[in-house]
C-alpha cells in the first residue's frame, strides 16, 4: 500500500554554486620584469634604428654594400622628382611603390617636405642625429641581450619554456592550428580552465620572438659592429658578408614591428585591463566558462 511518503516528491536539488570569476597567479616576477624591459628596449631599438637606417636608406644582398652597387641594391627607400612634382617611394628589387607622406617623402615638423626616408615621428631622436641614434641603439642592444639572457636562463631552469611556451606535438596538426585560426577571426577567445594556457598561435608567435627574431636581430647586429666583428669573426662568415647581416637585421627587426602590432592588437581584443593588470602584478582573472 503507498504511503504518504512514497507520493511526496523528494525536494529539487539545490542549484549548483555559481561558479565566481577568480585570480591566477600567470606570470613570474621575473617574466614581468624582463617582459617591460624588453619592451622598454625594443622600442628605443626600432626608432633608434630608423633613424640609423636614414643615413643610408637602401640595402644589398652580395658581398658589397654603397651607393655605387646597383647589382646589389634590392631595397630603396627615397624621393624623386616626377613631372616637377616631388614623390616618396619605396622600390624593391624591380617594384617601385609611390609611398608619399610616409615613407621617402613626409612632413617636417616645420610642415615642410621632409625627403628623409622613415618619417620624424618613427624615429629617435626625431631629427637626423646618426651620432646620438647609435649610441642610444648600441645602449638598448646589450639592455636587450642581457635582459634576454636572464629570461632565457630563468625559463629554461624553471621550465617556463618548455611547460608554457613550446606547443606540445599535438598542438602543432594542421586541423588544431586550423581551429585556433577560426576562433581567432570570430574573436573566440579561451575561457574557464583553457585561458590558463597559451594556445598554439599564440605560442609559435611568442617562440618565433623569443627563438628565432631576437636573436637573428642580435647576432646579425653584432656581425655589423666593427668590434664585435673582430672579436668573434664567425658571425659574418655564418651571413656571408655586412650587407647580408645588414638585410637580415633590417627584415627581422621589421618582423618584430609587425608581432609587436599584432600583440597588442590581441591585448586589447583579448581585453587590456585583465592581460596587462597579468603581466604587471603576475595576476590573471578566470572568468567561468558558460554553459
Ligand atoms: C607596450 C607594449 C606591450 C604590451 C602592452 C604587452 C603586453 C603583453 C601581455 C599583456 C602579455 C601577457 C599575455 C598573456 O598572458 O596572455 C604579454 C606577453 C608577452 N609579450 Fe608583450 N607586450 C608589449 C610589448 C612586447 C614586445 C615589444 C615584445 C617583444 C618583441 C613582447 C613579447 C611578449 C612575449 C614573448 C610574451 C610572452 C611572455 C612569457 O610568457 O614568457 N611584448 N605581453
Amino acid at each position: 500500500m503507498a504511503t504518504a511518503a512514497d507520493t511526496i516528491e523528494a525536494p529539487p536539488a539545490p542549484p549548483p554554486p555559481a561558479a565566481q570569476p577568480y585570480l591566477f597567479h600567470r606570470h613570474a616576477l621575473l617574466v614581468r620584469v624582463t617582459h617591460w624591459t624588453n619592451a622598454l628596449a625594443i622600442f628605443f631599438l626600432l626608432m633608434t634604428g630608423l633613424n640609423i637606417f636614414n643615413a643610408h636608406p637602401s640595402l644589398y644582398w652580395g658581398p658589397y654594400g654603397a651607393s655605387a652597387d646597383a647589382a646589389h641594391r634590392w631595397l630603396e627607400i627615397g624621393s624623386k622628382n616626377v613631372g616637377g612634382e616631388a614623390r616618396g617611394f619605396v622600390r624593391v628589387g624591380d617594384v617601385t611603390v609611390t609611398t608619399t607622406g610616409v615613407l621617402g617623402l613626409s612632413t617636417a615638423p616645420n610642415g615642410g617636405p621632409n625627403p628623409i626616408a622613415y618619417p620624424s615621428w618613427a624615429t629617435f631622436p626625431s631629427y637626423r642625429d646618426l651620432a646620438t641614434a647609435r649610441n642610444f641603439h648600441f645602449f638598448f642592444a646589450w639592455v636587450l641581450i642581457l635582459n634576454g639572457l636572464a629570461y632565457l636562463g630563468y625559463s629554461l631552469v624553471s621550465g617556463h619554456l618548455r611547460r608554457d611556451l613550446l606547443p606540445k606535438p599535438g598542438e602543432l596538426s594542421p586541423a588544431n592550428i586550423a581551429h585556433d585560426i577560426v576562433k581567432h577571426a570570430k574573436l573566440q577567445f579561451p575561457k574557464g580552465e583553457e585561458a590558463k594556457r597559451y594556445h598554439v598561435l599564440q605560442k609559435l608567435a611568442y617562440g618565433g620572438v623569443i627563438l628565432v627574431l631576437i636573436p637573428l636581430v642580435i647576432l646579425t647586429g653584432l656581425g655589423m659592429s666593427p668590434a664585435n666583428n673582430a672579436a668573434w669573426p664567425w658571425i659574418l662568415d655564418v651571413f656571408g658578408s655586412r650587407p647580408n647581416a645588414r638585410s637580415l637585421h633590417w627584415v627581422a627587426a621589421n618582423l618584430i614591428g609587425l608581432f609587436i602590432i599584432v600583440h597588442l592588437l590581441m591585448v586589447v581584443l583579448a581585453g587590456p585591463i585583465n592581460e596587462i593588470r597579468s603581466m604587471i602584478t603576475g595576476k590573471f582573472r578566470i572568468d567561468p566558462e558558460k554553459a
